[in-house]
């Protein structure tokens, strides 16, 4: 059977329902994980969760140790993650409380360790990322999406920015131009390391708020946390169901 894990983000820090079996403490060569990792069942399956920013949401985003948290992840036998992922909305089509499969990803972080091989690099180590999201892996969150009527939107690329502060009006409307529907500060390099790894991975987007200078006001954090709320409701419905067909 494939073990999933799923990695929840901002707004996301704990899966209610999961009956929890086994908090796993893992060190890795890479350093420590933000979290046990929280080991149970969801819907009868065994799924394995991950609070990217900490039980306690206390990891800022460019200092989250992507490394050690997709390490662990393999280290227990995980072939798919699905990434949970609170972003600003760029493309007018997609609404704050709506979520989104991206499909690409422009990366705009910086200093962030990329890579496993930092350290002991080969030339057969410049892996192919022209698709960046597993492929089924997307296929599966869209058609549990339809199959539950949540709204979601099937692609868009995601730009990875650094944080932890939200952009500039003038960046957003670089990103736009770049062609970046969303903006979130956690996609890279996690997408990239599960690649390393040979895990599939997919990202199910949250968008919280209109991103910087599209609305036309300041962004507000009570309002991303309201919008939060609801959005993550229907996420765990929509995992639910991913995990019930599991
Ligand atoms: N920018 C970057 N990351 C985010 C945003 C945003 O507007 N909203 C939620 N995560």
């Amino acid at each position: 059977m494939t073990i999933l894990a799923i990695i929840g983000g901002t707004g996301l820090t704990a899966l209610d329902d999961l009956i929890m079996n086994e908090q796993k403490s893992v060190e890795t060569p890479f350093g420590t994980p933000s979290s046990p990792l929280l080991m149970g069942e969801y819907q009868g399956k065994e799924v394995i969760f991950l609070p990217r920013h900490g039980q306690q949401h206390t990891i800022a985003p460019h200092k989250v140790n992507y490394r050690a948290n997709i390490w662990a992840l393999y280290a227990l036998g995980v072939e798919k993650i699905i990434a949970i992922a609170a972003v600003g909305a760029i493309d007018l089509n997609l609404h704050p409380g709506t979520l989104a499969v991206p499909d690409q990803i422009i990366d705009y972080t910086y200093g962030r360790e990329q890579s496993f091989y930092s350290d002991d690099f080969t030339a057969d180590r410049h892996l192919d990322f022209t698709y960046p999201y597993d492929v089924e892996l997307r296929k599966e969150i869209l058609a549990a999406a339809v199959r539950q009527k949540i709204t979601i939107t099937d692609g868009g690329s995601y730009g990875a920015t650094q944080g932890p502060r939200l952009e500039t009006a003038a960046e957003i409307k670089r990103l736009a131009q770049d062609g970046c529907a969303m903006v979130g500060m956690t996609g890279m390099p996690e997408a990239y390391l599960a690649r390393e790894l040979g895990m599939a991975y997919a990202s199910c987007a949250v968008m919280a708020n209109w991103a910087a200078g599209i609305s036309g006001h300041e962004i507000q954090m009570t309002d991303i946390e309201h919008v939060l709320n609801e959005g993550m409701t229907q996420v765990k419905q929509l995992l639910a169901e991913i995990i019930r067909l599991q």
